[in-house]
């Protein structure tokens, strides 16, 4: 899918419904189900405007956003500038399907509803795996497999209908992870329909 969809739907993104709550229940699974120090290094892949990373600034150390969308990068700048997002936040252009990971380690990496957008899933889990330092975790929220219609009002969504839990904890594994669990998380309505959406974490060690 073209980057045109989110580089429009960027300045309204915090606006649409439940979005903004969405984020800040996936931050407390995340602070509840990790034990987390407050000194983090972390990336949030797939950022969007970077609504997980506000969430769970309070309880990590520096952050960094990657987002392949020049709007969402945009207006993620324009709250790290505006005091949203804190003081020293990286916002960074990055690809991890067709470009390496670069060298630097992160202690968490987060991806909100970007995977079921990734074609090679695999190799952007490698490219965590490199990212992550030994010790630390991944955390992936995506919807659990659908019959296509979470997406139906895009007419070029070329990416994945939600995913089999064991295909990904199996993909977490291929890509050198330990300590897989994928566990429900919550449900997102669309047009009356509730679609599960589960959270995966995994540790590199
Ligand atoms: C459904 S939005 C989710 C945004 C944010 N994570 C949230 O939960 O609010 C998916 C985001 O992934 C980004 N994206 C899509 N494909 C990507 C890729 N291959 N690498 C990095 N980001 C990507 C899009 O630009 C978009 O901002």
């Amino acid at each position: 899918m073209a980057d045109d969809h989110f580089d429009a739907a960027a300045t309204t993104w915090d606006q649409e419904p439940g979005k903004a709550a969405q984020a800040r229940h996936l931050a407390e699974a995340i602070t509840t189900g990790l034990t987390l120090t407050g000194h983090e290094r972390l990336l949030e892949y797939g950022a969007g405007t970077g609504l997980v990373s506000q969430a769970l600034a309070p309880h990590v150390g520096p952050v960094t956003l990657a987002d392949t969308s020049e709007g969402m990068r945009r207006v993620a700048g324009e709250k790290v500038a505006s005091g949203l997002l804190p003081a020293g936040t990286r916002v960074w252009d990055l690809d991890l399907e067709s470009s390496s990971a670069p060298d630097e380690r992160f202690d968490l990496v987060v991806a909100s509803l970007v995977l079921h957008h990734v074609h090679d899933v695999p190799a952007v889990l490698s490219g965590f795996r490199s990212l992550v330092e030994p010790g630390g975790h991944v955390a992936i929220a995506d919807l659990d497999t659908e019959d296509g219609s979470f997406h139906a009002h895009l007419h070029d969504f070329d990416g994945h209908p939600g995913f089999d839990r064991r295909q990904l904890a199996r993909w977490l594994e291929e890509a050198g992870f330990d300590d897989v669990s994928v566990a429900d998380f919550t449900t997102i309505e669309k047009d009356r329909t509730p679609f599960p959406v589960f959270l995966a974490t995994a540790r590199r060690t």
